[in-house]
């Protein structure tokens, strides 16, 4: 490895959802030492990170992202020796934590909402946004939840309503309140001397809203949530400040990383959050989101990297516990193809790959045939128009054996069918399946530090089958081309002589013979 490698830019960041990756005391949800007992296999994979979506005591509302206690271990998951031996035997794999912080809201059953709901002068009650009703009785403005229904729950007992974005199970935090920016900064810290090297902010732009609650103006659309201009519950300017407060935390200690989600933010918004006094980083939903093109994932990256300013590093990412899984999206039936050209983009493009567990073998959603079925807010809310998040979330597949090795006990989601076949075990016997490709890759993307922190330069204008682009750094100089088309196709490489370090191709002169869905990369 070379001696500037930076692990949060030039190596692979790796999502588990921690419910769903390894079960170590057959209860059917996956827990700590789950993943501590598959730790040899991400080292394997050349995984440099491990984000954890959370794993604080939660009701699970929201499946964790519903926090009761923001520095304690969930049962479910393990304890807080658990916790320190994941760290210690991650570490001695270069493998960096980076922790999932819900910072917008909490659980409802946490205790700062249970004293925060007694009374109005409860020490707590200002923690929340508490309101009192408009003279008819109405909720204090036009606020809509994304999960459904008015952002504002009336509590009869106090005579005031409270805000929440998502369920209401999820009351929105008063970050106005000196008290509770204190209590948050300090969650940082705690878990910075735990060790922890990064984290992943939850919705961050939704902390603030309005000071003077001013109604969203009115727009056409199909749900009420989508019926509103969001100007005044999301993205307020005294984030900026914050950032840097947190950013100052984290700078104390080696090589920490902040990386953010932003919510109801187009590129620029979101780039606006990233510097070097802000967030390393944060997701760009406008990549991740596009249709099987190679124009829309080339005008997306570059949009992406126009808008980000100095100090900030891109990242990419396909999949995550919210959206489909990329190889549902892009892939035909079990065909591959498809996904394999995603990774790559992945880990070729400039920025950060973000691998969501199981991108790996190309796992596909699970279906969601009926309501009765859907543990996820979303789905139960919104059937049939949106499923819910469930399918995505689905336990990984290890091996053709019970449960695909997840669990001897009946997982908390059942397993997708395929597992039979589509599992690690059998991808690690066969040269040509996804995982063997991704190993692959990710070795060439090791031994080349331009293809991990080099510039980047398209080389196809216009794009519409073939993807090529060149990485340099220094001396270094490399082309990679993709071929999103299910034909074979020619490509005439640049002036210059190529050695050929990712796959083989039929070549005759500057010429070459690129196969459906195979990615070449060339050396100069
Ligand atoms: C984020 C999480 C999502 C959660 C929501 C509310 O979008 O990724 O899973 O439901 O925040 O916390
Ligand atoms: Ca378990």
């Amino acid at each position: 490895m070379n001696n500037d490698f930076l692990w949060w830019r030039d190596g692979i960041i790796y999502q588990i959802y921690p419910r769903s990756f390894a079960d170590s005391n057959n209860d059917g949800i996956g827990d700590l030492p789950g993943i501590i007992s598959k730790l040899d296999y991400l080292q394997g994979l050349g995984v440099d990170a491990i984000w954890l979506s959370p794993i604080y005591p939660s009701p699970d509302v929201d499946f964790g992202y519903d926090v009761a206690d923001y520095t304690a271990i969930d049962p479910k998951f393990g304890t807080m020796a658990d916790f320190n031996k994941l760290v210690k035997e991650a570490r001695k794999r270069d493998i960096h934590i980076i922790l999932d912080l819900v910072l917008n809201h909490t659980s409802d059953q946490h205790n700062w909402f249970i004293e925060s709901r007694k009374s109005k002068d409860n020490p707590y009650h200002d923690w929340y946004l508490w309101h009192d009703p408009r003279p008819d009785g109405s909720p204090p403005n036009n606020w809509a939840a994304i999960f459904g229904g008015s952002a504002w729950e009336y509590d009869p007992d106090l005579g005031q309503y409270y805000y929440h974005m998502f369920y209401k199970e999820q009351p929105d935090l008063n970050w106005r309140n000196p008290d509770v920016r204190a209590a948050m900064l300090n969650v940082f810290r705690f878990w910075l001397k735990k060790g922890v090297d990064g984290f992943r902010l939850d919705v961050f732009n939704e902390y603030f809203k309005d000071a003077e609650l001013r109604d969203n103006p009115r727009k056409p659309g199909l749900r009420a949530f989508d019926r509103q201009k969001h100007i005044h519950d999301v993205s307020q300017p005294e984030m900026y400040p914050l950032l840097e407060e947190i950013r100052g935390i984290l700078d104390r200690y080696k090589e920490t990383y902040v990386v953010g989600e932003t919510f109801l933010a187009d590129t620029e918004r979101t780039a606006s959050y990233c510097g070097e006094d802000k967030l390393h980083a944060a997701f760009n939903f406008d990549f991740a989101k596009n249709h099987w093109h190679p124009k829309r994932f080339l005008d997306s990256a570059e949009k992406w990297y126009a808008a980000l300013g100095a100090g900030a590093w891109p990242n990419n990412f396909f999949s995550n516990h919210d959206m489909v899984r990329a190889a549902s999206r892009y892939c035909f039936g079990e065909e591959d193809g498809r996904a394999k050209v995603a990774l790559a983009l992945l880990l070729t493009l400039k920025g950060t790959p973000f691998i969501y567990y199981g991108e790996e073998i190309a796992m596909r959603d699970i279906p969601i045939r009926r309501k009765a079925d859907v543990l996820d807010p979303i789905g139960r809310t919104f059937w049939p128009f949106h499923k819910g998040r469930d399918g995505c979330r689905a336990p990984m597949q290890w091996n053709a054996g019970q449960n695909g090795g997840f669990s001897e006990a009946d997982p908390w989601l059942p397993v997708n069918a395929d597992y039979p076949k589509r599992n690690v075990v059998n991808q690690n016997a066969d040269p040509n399946s996804t995982l063997n490709f991704f190993k692959q890759l990710v070795a060439v993307r090791k031994a080349e530090p331009a293809l991990q922190r080099g510039a980047f330069k398209a080389l196809t204008e216009d794009p519409h089958t073939l993807l090529a682009f060149e990485r340099s750094l220094d001396k270094d100089q490399l082309v990679v081309v993709l071929n999103f088309t299910s034909r074979e196709l020619d490509y005439d490489l640049p002036e210059g002589k190529w050695q050929p370090v990712f796959g083989e191709a039929v070549r005759t002169g500057q010429t070459v013979h690129i196969l459906p869905y195979q990615v070449l990369i060339y050396k100069k």
